[in-house]
């Protein structure tokens, strides 16, 4: 397996998240405001745009993508991208990032696409808590997703954001989710990015501390199972386990592998900060090895400029000024 480009601190740099849509079929309250403007289409990026840019990263040893939103699957024909990502010499794995309202439907595509993993959003298993997450009542088209993709096989996990005052009690019903389904459920602090907001923000420390007391036998699990930041434990008696995601209280960028690509074109080397690196105007060259030849110079060029790390302990200097569903998570 090839490793991937170092950055200047010396990590290795092998996954990219790639948001293919800003826009979602939701309006989680933490993500995206009632009323957001829509990049126009004629700004985002074609398939084959997108999958220009992986054939480089693939070059660079950049072999794990992550295809996000938005809301990935509101795009027409998602499975073709991943096919067209799949089918690049090189790729390992191609996950995605959903809703899941979508998926129960799309799911057969992308797994005949090759969709190694899925991972689905999902804050609360009470049907009004949901609709005041989300905006929308949708909560039984979500869960019947999560069956469908279980049966199938495809590795799931399940990402919640807690909220103080909002489903801080509702680490029970999801962890009680792991505990009868093979699947992952990854507790996510909220970050102050776009509409997240650090004083609702739950600590991973604290819930992990009550997640150990109400089952006692919890332990740390060191298998991988992705790309991202999570840390898993495996309790006793459970199908499947769950993992934290701790961006504020568990600062891990030391260990970050990752680069974004925005919906139109541009890398982010870091979560954090509003520093982009245009992919546009490189992508719309005529002469095609000229083309492929200068987004690989802008990979390497924006990985060389990767942040050390986040500042969300300081958040007047988070620089990032889009929302989420702009970003891709
Ligand atoms: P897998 O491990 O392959 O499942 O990927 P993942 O955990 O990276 O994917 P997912 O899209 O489910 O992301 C889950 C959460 O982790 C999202 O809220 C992301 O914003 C967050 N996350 C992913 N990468 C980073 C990062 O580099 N920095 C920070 N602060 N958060 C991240
Ligand atoms: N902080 C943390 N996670 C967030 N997500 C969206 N906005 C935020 C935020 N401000 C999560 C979603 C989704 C993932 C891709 O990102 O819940 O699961
Ligand atoms: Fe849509 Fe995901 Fe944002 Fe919710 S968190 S509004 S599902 S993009």
């Amino acid at each position: 397996i090839k490793t991937g480009i170092r950055d200047s601190y010396g990590r290795e740099i092998n996954y990219m998240r790639i948001s293919i849509t800003d826009r979602c079929n939701l309006r989680c309250c933490y993500c995206m405001p009632d009323g957001a403007d829509w990049i126009p289409m004629k700004d985002i990026l074609t398939y084959e745009e997108i999958t220009a840019v992986c054939q480089e990263a693939v070059k660079l040893g950049i072999t794990r993508f992550k295809i996000t939103g938005g809301e990935p699957l509101v795009r027409r024909e998602c499975s073709k991208l991943i096919r067209m990502i799949k089918e690049i010499p090189g790729t390992e794995v191609v996950t995605l990032t959903t809703n899941g309202l979508l998926l129960g439907e799309q799911l057969e595509s992308l797994m005949q696409a090759g969709l190694d993993a899925v991972n689905i959003s999902l804050d609360t298993l009470d049907k009004e808590k949901y609709k005041q997450v989300t905006g929308f009542d949708k909560l039984s088209v979500v869960l019947a997703s999560i069956t469908k993709a279980v049966e199938s096989g495809i590795p799931v996990k399940i990402n919640a954001v807690l909220q103080k005052g909002m489903n801080e009690e509702e680490w029970l019903p999801l962890t009680q989710l792991a505990k009868n389904l093979p699947l992952s459920v990854r507790f996510i602090e909220m970050m102050p990015i776009g509409y997240g907001n650090i004083p609702q923000s739950i600590s991973n420390e604290e819930l992990k501390d009550k997640i150990m007391r109400y089952y006692g036998n919890v332990t740390e699990d060191f298998r991988i199972y992705g790309n991202g930041p999570a840390v898993y434990y495996s309790i006793e008696g459970f199908k499947g386990n769950i993992g934290f995601i701790s961006a504020i209280h568990g600062k891990f960028c030391n260990l970050c592998n990752r680069i974004r690509m925005t919906s139109t074109g541009d890398i982010k080397p870091c979560l954090c900060y509003e520093q982009r690196w245009a992919l546009k105007p490189a992508l719309r060259m005529e002469h095609k090895e000229k083309r492929q030849e200068s987004i690989q110079k802008i990979l390497i060029e924006s990985i060389k400029n990767k942040p050390q790390m986040h500042c969300f302990e300081d958040v007047k200097s988070v620089s990032e000024k889009h929302f989420m569903g702009q970003i891709g998570g």
